[in-house]
């Protein structure tokens, strides 16, 4: 694998952010910014033997900076909602920055998807390091984060290291918008995601506590199914949101989640150590201009973000996402690429 680098832009105090490319003779390359640790494009080989790009991205930083959807970030400390940004450790009520309506979401007004990281080449891989400070949007604990990119067996690898000074939460996950076409709408993408059950949501897009089977509901990809025959269904669980905006509960099948579009041949799967998946349907992505002049807008893409449930912290009967004061944590979602037969 190999790394170059490459000045991308300059934050308003004057910081430099760059761009680092990674690439290997398995014929995919990913860039890298920076500012949010944000992967910019991912170039994967098509059934036409050219190169797909399959994320969304932007051309300058300004418009990362400016624009809204977490376009490709590492998103934390908590991805997804915590409900009126409140929760009890310990005994000590923690009230952590609202920045969706009354709730908290993908880590304040100031997510680490607006830091810029400190980038390192590390064993052919390129590592990303973030200090979040005890108090942090809110947040208990001094965290000294690592995010680690790599091009590994076909596909992109995105590992998660982190060590708290006093016991906290912990809950990142990355906001790429995939379109393995490139271009166009993504509703003809067939999508599979191994799992039985999903946690619904209220009308703010917090989780009831329930959990359901997915089963005689357009929750259910536990078979390929189009995104753009379902995403507009009646089922009282997706018409609020305009689409998918849920998490689901793995069954513990692999893959976890996969996804192809016949126009590329392109077929993705994701393997992760993560319990849960956040499927966003790009539902509120708003019109705009992306990489050499593309246009986004509503369903132009589709975010597979693994993770812990939404607001776990305030159900304690799901998988725990605190972080003990000196245990490390770790955590790894993989992306492969290969083409459908
Ligand atoms: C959330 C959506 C939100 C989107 C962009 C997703 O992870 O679940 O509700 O609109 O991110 O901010």
């Amino acid at each position: 694998m190999s790394i170059t680098k490459k000045l991308f832009g300059t934050m308003p105090n004057g910081k430099e952010v760059y761009c680092y490319t990674l690439s290997c003779d398995c014929g995919i390359s990913a860039e890298i910014i920076d500012y949010g640790a944000t992967l910019r494009s991912l170039f994967v080989p098509n059934k036409n033997g050219s190169l797909t790009d399959v994320v969304l991205g932007y051309d300058t930083l300004e418009e990362y900076i400016n624009n809204d959807g977490y376009i490709g970030a590492t998103v934390g400390r908590f991805a997804n909602r915590i409900c009126k940004g409140k929760f009890t450790l310990n005994g000590v009520d923690y009230t952590l920055a609202t920045n969706d309506g009354p709730n908290h979401l993908h880590g304040g007004n100031e997510g680490y998807d607006k830091r810029v990281w400190e980038a390192k080449e590390e064993d052919g891989a390129l590592a990303f390091y973030l200090t979040s400070p005890d108090g942090d949007e809110g947040y208990p604990g001094t965290l000294e984060i690592k995010v680690t990119y790599a091009l590994e067996n076909g596909g992109l690898a995105i590992s998660y290291e982190a060590v708290s000074d006093k016991d906290t939460i912990f809950n990142p996950t990355n906001h790429a918008y995939f379109n393995l076409n490139g271009e166009g709408l993504v509703n003809d993408h067939y999508l599979l995601i191994n799992a039985d059950e999903f946690t619904p949501n209220d009308l703010d897009c917090l989780p009831t506590g329930e959990v359901l089977s997915v089963k005689g509901t357009c929750m259910d990809f536990t078979e390929y199914h189009k995104i753009g025959e379902r995403a507009d269904c009646d089922d009282a669980f997706v018409k609020p949101y305009t689409g998918y905006d849920h998490n689901f509960i793995f069954n513990g099948k692999t893959p976890a989640c996969a996804t192809y579009a016949e126009e590329s041949g392109i077929l993705m799967t994701v393997e992760t150590t993560e319990p849960g998946i956040q499927l966003y349907s790009g539902n509120c992505t708003s019109d705009r201009i992306g990489k050499n002049g593309a246009k986004y807008g509503r369903r132009s893409a589709f975010c597979l973000e693994t993770q812990h449930f939404p607001d776990c912290i305030n159900h304690p009967e799901w998988p725990s996402c605190v972080l003990k004061a000196g245990d490390k944590f770790q955590s790894k979602t993989v992306y492969k690429f290969a083409l459908k037969d």
